[in-house]
């Protein structure tokens, strides 16, 4: 008999913490920075004065989106990974070639990471982004090889293989020419003594994905947690110089 009223009333009152959820996820609005709009040829934004003029009673969302995978409170790269990251294909399988290839763990890492850019955050720069992001957790020379593959990438090394890909050419034209900057810093890499490190990410970068191929992420968690500094406090929550790029991944939607 108690047990029943017990049952009852844990039930009841689990009804009644989801309505007050349900009221709170309704009360609060989740924001577009300008950034989002422009993807859509727009520039503009909120106008959080007027819209609280016309909504008094609601407020804006200053946390995780209900609408986002949730975050543990303390998340690691490999949360990240699994709640925020879009396709983890390219990545899994690049990084899986490099290991067929015989490669260091170094070389492995910079190819699972080399586009997390592109996967979390944005696809312009996205070898800087990635690389940045990355900075204060791995040795210097993996955070230099994902920033300089931006570069490489548009460029052949007979030595090794690599080729201009063909699918740039599909992609881009056959017209198309990297911008100075990109030129600039292949110019600089290319006498730098970690030159080969860079290049070897184009080199296991697979352009053809194979949708067949399984490649778990399971497999490469040991060796992130042996080469990627995972702050104690959480990845955004260390105060490090690329802390806020994590925060705005968990939070993108926060008004500020
Ligand atoms: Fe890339
Ligand atoms: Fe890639």
């Amino acid at each position: 008999m108690n047990e029943h009223v017990q049952t009852a009333t844990l039930s009841e009152r689990a009804d009644e913490i989801e309505e007050q959820m349900m009221h709170e996820l309704a009360e609060r609005v989740a924001t577009k920075s300008v950034l989002f709009g422009m993807a859509d040829g727009k520039i503009e934004m909120m106008n959080g004065f007027e819209f609280k003029k016309s909504n008094p009673d609601k407020y804006f969302l200053m946390g995780a989106d209900p609408r986002l995978p949730q975050m543990p409170k303390k998340p690691t790269l490999i949360d990240f990974f699994r709640n925020r990251f879009a396709s983890l294909n390219h990545l899994l399988q690049s990084a899986n070639l490099a290991l067929k290839n015989g490669h260091n763990e170094k070389i492995v890492l910079a190819c699972l990471l080399h586009d997390i850019g592109v996967a979390s955050f944005i696809r312009c720069d996205h070898g800087y982004w990635g690389a940045q992001m990355i900075e204060p957790y791995v040795d210097p020379e993996v955070s230099w090889a994902v920033r300089m593959h931006q570069a490489l990438r548009f460029f052949p090394d007979p030595s090794v293989g690599y080729e201009y890909p063909q699918m740039y050419i599909n992609n881009f034209g056959a017209d198309y020419k990297p911008e100075p900057y990109i030129v600039r810093d292949y110019e600089r890499a290319k006498n730098h003594k970690w030159y080969m490190s860079a290049r070897l990410i184009c080199v296991n970068d697979i352009y053809a994905f194979d949708p067949n191929a399984k490649v778990n992420l399971d497999d490469f968690v040991d060796l992130v947690g042996r080469n990627f500094r995972q702050p104690e406090e959480g990845l955004g929550f260390d105060d490090s110089p690329s802390a806020h790029m994590w925060r705005t991944l968990m939070w993108p939607t926060r008004y500020l």
